[in-house]
């Protein structure tokens, strides 16, 4: 009897169950199942807002503040630094003493016909840019005259007062302990193929001399005594004379168009010696 009442039992759930399951389709199923156990999918369990991930945050970074051209990074009255600025209201410091640190022979495949030296900063970066000029212009460049101490300064200023007195000398040499040679960062450069020289402005419209003003300053030179700016330096236009100043600085003043130490760093224009 009780076995019995078991199997009536049992038959009756089974057939709720079947029952259930015909009236109930598989999608009304499915719902039934999703509401009674939430999935990440679920609206319901969305948050508000999407949870970030990693890749779609950007990590926090310092806004880098523009820094501009830091115009005190190197002292421009030090006659060993880089940045030194000579002219004829700037003599050396130290005058007939002052010799420059590490100066060294230059290259022994640079036409070098006098046997000059340079600062050794000065002469690597004078090697790249021959190289540079011989690969991008197949011109090879030549040495002209490069650290000059006092006592050979003397000498070349001489030379000068001689050919055209003290006026005439003083628009293309300076006097001893004024001259930019000294500091042993000035070269004064011409090639092997043009016959130009140092006299005249006859190196300006070689290929050599436009390739040295257009693209020096990638080597961190500069053209010294440039055309029209006689009233600023007091010296006459020379093509030839480059000074190394560092790529920052030469680049600098290329991209921002100003030609003359004197007129980057604010200095009095320097046409005369004082007094
Ligand atoms: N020719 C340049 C000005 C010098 O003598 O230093
Ligand atoms: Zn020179």
């Amino acid at each position: 009897m009780a076995a019995s009442l078991v199997v009536i039992v049992v038959a009756l759930l089974v057939g709720v169950t079947v029952v259930a399951v015909k009236f109930l389709g598989p999608q009304q199923l499915a719902a039934v199942t999703a509401s009674s156990s939430p999935s990440a999918s679920s609206p319901a369990s969305a948050p508000a807002t999407p949870t970030p991930s990693a890749t779609s945050v950007p990590s926090p970074t310092l806004t880098p503040t523009p820094a501009g051209f830091n115009k005190t990074q190197f002292s421009i009255d030090d006659p060993n630094s880089i940045w030194v600025v000579v002219n004829k209201l700037r003599p050396l410091a130290d005058g007939a003493d002052f010799v420059p640190p590490n100066l060294v022979d230059l290259p022994v495949d640079m036409p070098n016909p006098n046997g000059y030296q340079l600062r050794g900063d000065a002469e690597q970066a004078l090697a790249t840019m021959f190289d540079a000029a011989k690969s991008e212009i197949g011109t090879q460049l030549v040495a002209q005259s490069g650290y000059r101490d006092y006592s050979v300064q003397v000498k070349a200023y001489n030379y000068y007062v001689n050919l055209d007195g003290v006026a005439g000398a003083d628009q293309t040499s300076a006097r001893p302990g004024f001259s930019e040679h000294q500091t042993g960062l000035a070269m004064d450069i011409l090639d092997t193929t043009s016959g130009c020289s140092t006299d005249g402005l006859c190196f300006a419209n070689t290929d050599a001399g436009r390739w040295l003003a257009a693209n020096a300053y990638r080597f961190g030179y500069i053209l010294r005594y440039p055309a029209d700016k006689t009233a600023v330096t007091g010296y006459e236009y020379e093509p030839w004379h480059f000074r190394y100043v560092g790529v920052d600085l030469a680049t600098e003043m290329h991209n921002t168009g100003v030609e003359t130490l004197e007129e980057f760093f604010g200095l009095p224009p320097a046409p005369d010696y004082a007094g």
